[in-house]
């Protein structure tokens, strides 16, 4: 499914070459960049990264950000999904209603509480927690850890973020809450989808246009969360 605001947009091709006129892979990556249009409209319309259209999407088609939700954002740097989160919620810049989490630093944006540290670390939830300062209506999850290039072990690795993430967002949201991470095709591993199923009323998954082909992600969005 193509977002709505995509549709139409046409893409320059540019050659990127390299001094000896090969196609490296880091000109491939420029090449790819300068191609992208979701690359080219994220920057028209100031986001920090393509990603936003990942989130515009799921929300398009799950309906999971209004005015006034409380939102938790995991692996949120460098903060397209924030922005667009923040925007849908309506959240003050006073007193923000979006909480975002990166290991890595992530400028400040307005109406989002900016933690830098480790989702892995035992004081991470707590600290969600306190500047949540309650109960939140969606937790959502873009985590990934760098890739090693060994498939089996990326999913591993992914997994555990996204089975963290999870046992986080059952403790922190309210009745009817959403949950919403990245996982790897092949969907979420049939114990941890068992546990969603017992906690949410829906469980599904997406791959939004945004997301590359070539990139095995995908997003469980589970929906309607009840404590078991
Ligand atoms: C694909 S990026 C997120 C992009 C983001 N949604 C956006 O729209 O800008 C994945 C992020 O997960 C973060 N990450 C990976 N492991 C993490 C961990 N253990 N704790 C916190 N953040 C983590 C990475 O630092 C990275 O910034």
């Amino acid at each position: 499914m193509q977002p709505k605001l995509m549709t139409g947009l046409r893409v320059k091709r540019t050659r990127v070459k390299t001094a000896k006129g090969r196609i490296a892979s880091s000109t491939r990556w420029i090449s790819r960049q300068l191609h992208d249009p979701f690359v080219l409209e994220a920057k028209k319309q100031g986001y920090r990264a393509r990603s936003a259209f990942k989130i515009i999407e799921l929300d398009e088609m799950f309906h999971l950000f209004s005015r006034g939700k409380k939102v938790v954002d995991l692996g949120a740097a460098p903060g397209g999904w924030s922005q667009v989160i923040a925007k849908l919620t309506c959240s003050p810049k006073e007193n923000p209603t979006v909480v975002a989490l990166d290991i890595l630093p992530m400028k400040p944006i307005d109406g989002v509480k900016v933690l830098t540290m480790d989702f892995m670390t035992s004081e991470a939830p707590k600290r969600l927690k306190e500047a949540a300062g309650g109960a939140v209506d969606v937790v959502v999850s873009d985590m990934a850890a760098n890739t090693t290039g060994t498939p089996s072990l990326d999913h591993l690795r992914i997994m555990n973020l996204v089975e963290e993430a999870f046992w986080f967002a059952t403790e922190i949201l309210k009745d009817g809450g959403a949950f919403v991470a990245k996982v790897f095709q092949g969907g979420t591993e049939a114990k941890l989808l068992a546990e969603m199923k017992k906690h949410f009323k829906t469980v599904k998954h997406a791959k939004p246009a945004a997301s590359r082909k070539e990139s095995p992600e995908e997003y469980v969005v589970a929906l309607g969360f009840k404590r078991p």
